[in-house]
């Protein structure tokens, strides 16, 4: 599936507390700057072919958040992928959405970009019919683990070292409608 400019939508100024950026989905021009804010602003890094294969396939929860005044500046990102996995009474298979990374840069954390990247995207993914939206947050990750509880998200289990340093994660998360 083609990436190219042509396919970006218009930008839409996100419903949130600050209105100095703004909501669009993510290009293949963008990948770049994508994966440095990733590289800054967590220890889990994707090679570029990876971001490219979310994009290529799940383009329209793909979303990146950028300054009003430069498009090109990314100043965060989510994108999420669907994972199929059997239901627990049937052999039939499920669509799960998974969130597979949010982020947003230092300098423009507490804007709401977050919330906004997680509202606009979440009903996008969740028109491929998924059963339920889920994640994994570091236990000691605070502030992502506050925002997914205010999305209602909830704990469902802890992934013992989940992660390459050994940290646990939590399983977390939301039904859909
Ligand atoms: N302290 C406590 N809670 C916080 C917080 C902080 N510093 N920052 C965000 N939150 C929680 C709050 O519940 C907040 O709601 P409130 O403003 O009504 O209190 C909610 O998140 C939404 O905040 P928002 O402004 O939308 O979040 P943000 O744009 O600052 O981004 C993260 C939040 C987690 C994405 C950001 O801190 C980040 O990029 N962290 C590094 C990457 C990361 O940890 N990603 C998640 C991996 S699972």
């Amino acid at each position: 599936m083609g990436t190219d400019k042509d396919t970006r939508n218009d930008s839409y100024t996100a419903p949130a507390k600050d209105h100095s950026y703004l909501i669009r989905q993510c290009t293949f021009e963008d990948i770049e700057r994508v994966k440095e804010v990733n590289e800054k602003e967590l220890p889990e890094d994707y090679p570029f072919f990876f971001y490219k294969s979310i994009l290529d396939n799940f383009p329209e929860s793909f979303l990146v958040a950028h300054t009003k005044d430069d498009p090109n500046n990314i100043i965060g990102y989510i994108m999420w992928r669907i994972e199929k996995t059997p239901s627990k009474n049937s052999l039939r298979l499920l669509n799960k959405a998974h969130l597979v990374s949010i982020a947003v840069s230092k300098d423009h954390r507490k804007k709401g970009i977050a919330s906004a990247l997680l509202s606009k995207s979440m009903p996008m993914i969740g028109k491929r019919n998924v059963s339920e939206y889920v994640l994994e947050v570091r236990v000691s990750n605070y502030h992502a683990i506050n925002l997914y509880e205010k999305f209602e998200y909830k704990k469902e289990g802890i992934k013992k070292r989940y992660y390459k340093d050994g940290e646990n994660a939590y399983f977390m998360v939301c039904p859909a409608d």
